[in-house]
This record gives C-alpha cells, structure tokens and sequence, in this order.
C-alpha cells in the first residue's frame, strides 16, 4: 500500500525544495507526498494528518491532539534542528519515531545572525555613525551546527571568538580557532555580542536572565536565532531601561515585542516572521534529508536521527 508523506508547513518550503524531496520518491511507487502549506487552523492540520504514514514539520506543533487524529502515522521528522515543537512524551507512547535533520539549515540561520549583527553594529541603517564588527569579542552560548558555522563567518569577519559548550569538547571547539570560556557567566562578561544557539527545555527557559545580560562589555548586542522561550522577558525589558547601549536583536519576536519596539525603537529589532532557516539551500537541504530519513527508516528501519529514544 501507498504510504503517505504529508509535509505541513504553516510556513511553507521553497518551491524547487519541493520538487527535490519528490525527487528522492521518484522510482518508487509505494510513497506519495502530499502537501498542506500556509495552513491557518489546527483542524486542517488533524483533517490531512489522518491518513498520514509519515509527517514532515518545520516549526509546525506536533501536539498529542496532532498524534490523536493520526491514527497510521509511524514516523514525524522536523525538518530543522529544534524539535520543541513535537510532543515528545505523546509520540514514544504511540510508538511513534520522531526526528529532526541537523546541521541542514545551520549556514543558512548562522549567515542571518551575523546579517542582523552588521544590521544592529549600523544603527538598522538609519544613517547615523555606527560600528564595526572587526576586533569585536563574539560569544557563541553553544557550539553546534549553527554555532560552529556562526564562527567560521565571524572570523571572516575578523571578529573574536569566544564559544562556552559543556556537550562539546574543547579540544574539538579549539581546533575552529575558537576560544573556549569555562562558564556561561565567563561568555557574557567577556564578549560584546553572544549569539544563541541553545535549545528551549526545561533547563533553558528563561535562562537568559538581568545579571547575565548587565554583566555584558559596553556596546553589548544580544543576538538570538534561537528561541524566544529561552529569554527571561522581564530581565529583556529591564536591561533595556536600565542601559541605552544595549541592543536585543532576534529572528523570535519575543511575547512583549510591541512594548520593546515602542520604548527602544532604535535598539531592538524583530524578523517579522522566523527567516533563519528560510532560504532555497536550507530548504532544499532539510527537506530532501527528511523524506530520505523517512525512506530509510520504512525501508531500512534506520533511526540514526531519532530524538525520542
Ligand atoms: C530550526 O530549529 O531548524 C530553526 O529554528 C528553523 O525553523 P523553521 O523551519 O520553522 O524555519
């Protein structure tokens, strides 16, 4: 029997990406993708999803409700790095496997952080005399896929790196040209811009706190294509007030950015939607490996990827 991949992507993927990932199913006549892009209620979601053997998301909630109203649905891969939005408990009762595609999207996030890094350094280039990135002390709060390619263009930039990771070995961090500090407290006090790079869970939320953000050199930027569930938003707005060199820029418009955007215009800025990982490379990138994950997991059982172990 036909075993249906429906890709739901509020958000939806690049045209030619499109075309790739039927591409990998070309030759083979026991899979169809289906598609449901720019959805807007949760009950389109549940209504395509029920037929379902297999799931493609990108930051698209994959609830227990999700799981409930697919009743064939073996397999859900993140097309992406962050897997907070799969309900993980929800899929390992149901048996189902679920996994992301690290590293896929990671150039793409990584060239937006150090864009809105020039963007912030130039005064959102609202022609007044800004700064430089060269000589500048970058932080990296976790040296993964994306961390890792943030420090490859930051040297190109000529910036210092600076990266804190207690997953990462520091040999392996080091062998980049990075330097690596012992403590989280020793990436913020050192460094003018730290760009994060950490997941949301229970350790991570709200993490990003007042005296970490005030123990920041003048100047300071903080760079988030991360999540916005790991800032303390409270501890945002009082950093703010409290210091008029502070600047927060991020691809996550944080729950109050309208109060941030009206009492620091100048200083703050918001993608008005996530663009870290939307570009045709990324795209193409993660969702070509997610429907050959799916692939070699029905084929192969494979679960190299899997997150729900
Ligand atoms: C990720 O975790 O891979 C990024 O946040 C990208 O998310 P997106 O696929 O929703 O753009």
């Amino acid at each position: 029997m036909t075993k249906k991949i429906l890709v739901a992507t509020e958000k939806p993927f690049a045209p030619d990406a499109i075309s790739q990932m039927k591409k990998v199913i070309a030759d083979k006549s026991d899979y169809a993708i289906e598609l449901l892009e720019k959805y807007t209620e949760v009950s389109q979601f549940k209504d395509a999803v029920k037929d379902a053997d297999a799931l493609i998301i990108r930051s698209d909630k994959a609830t227990r409700e999700v799981m409930d109203a697919a009743q064939k649905l073996k397999i859900i891969v993140r097309a992406g790095a962050g897997y907070d939005n799969i309900d993980l408990a929800a899929a390992s009762e149901k048996n189902i496997v679920a996994m992301n595609t690290p590293g896929q999207n990671s150039n793409a996030v990584a060239e937006l952080a150090l864009g809105m890094m020039v963007y912030m350094a130039r005064c959102k280039f609202n022609g007044k005399s800004g700064s430089e990135l060269l000589g500048k002390k970058i932080g990296i709060h976790a040296y993964g896929n994306v961390g890792k390619a943030v420090a490859r263009i930051a040297k190109g930039f000529g910036m210092e790196v600076y990266a804190f990771d207690p997953f990462v070995a520091a040999d392996k961090i080091e062998a980049d040209g990075v330097k690596v500090v012992g403590s989280v407290e020793e990436l913020y006090r050192t460094c003018h811009y730290v760009s994060l790079h950490i997941p949301a869970n229970d350790k991570t939320k709200k993490s990003i706190n007042f005296d970490l953000l005030n123990s920041m050199p003048k100047g300071a930027v903080l760079v988030n294509t991360a999540r916005k569930e790991v800032i303390c938003e409270e501890s945002m707005k009082k950093i703010l007030a409290a210091r008029n060199d502070f600047k927060y820029v991020s691809d996550i418009a944080p729950d109050c950015a309208e109060e941030l955007n009206k009492d620091f215009a100048d200083r703050v800025y918001f993608t008005p939607k996530k663009m870290g990982a939307q570009t045709e490379e990324a795209n193409i990138n993660a969702g070509v490996a997610a429907v050959e994950q799916i692939v070699a997991y029905f084929e192969n059982g494979d679960t190299t990827f899997q997150v729900n172990k």
